[in-house]
């Protein structure tokens, strides 16, 4: 019994990450997928909703082409993570959840990513950026300013 719970959840999660980035610029789900998904589940959408939430990874709000998952636990805030943030909201002009005026990034600040030992670290996208600094994170952003011009 426990098993097919197990299963049923795993291919949820699955299918809600699918759906968030399906297409290129796309991470977020809409109304619609929502929908479609509690439907697929036989789950009422407030359910659907309450999962969404828990797992920082899903959103149901509109966000950048881009999510910044800056890490502010123990061991990156020890090395640093403030002044990391500090220096990507003065450079993207925006703070904790929010997202660019041009719809580019989105900035998170997240719990442990699981790479303690190489902190401080940070997400673009689906991508661990570990050991970050200040110099490398004008690079990435630049750089992926530039690609997208
Ligand atoms: S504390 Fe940042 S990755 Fe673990």
């Amino acid at each position: 019994m426990e098993t097919t719970f197990m299963t049923s959840r795993d291919t949820l999660l699955s299918a809600l990450h699918e759906t968030q980035s399906r297409e290129k610029g796309k991470s977020w789900i809409t109304d619609g997928e929502a929908l479609q998904i509690a439907r697929r589940y036989h789950i009422p959408l407030a359910e659907l909703d309450g999962i969404v939430s828990f797992y920082k990874m899903f959103a149901r709000e509109k966000r950048g082409s881009h999510i910044i998952r800056l890490c502010d636990s123990l061991s990156c805030r020890v090395r640093g993570s403030l002044d990391l943030y500090h220096h990507v909201r003065r450079k993207l002009g925006i703070q904790a959840g929010m997202t660019t005026p041009d719809g580019r990034f989105t900035l998170e600040i997240v719990n442990c990513l699981g790479a303690c030992d190489k902190a401080p670290n940070l997400m673009i996208d689906d991508s661990l950026v570990s050991g970050i600094t200040i110099g490398a994170i004008d690079t990435l952003l630049d750089a992926m300013q530039e690609a997208e011009l």
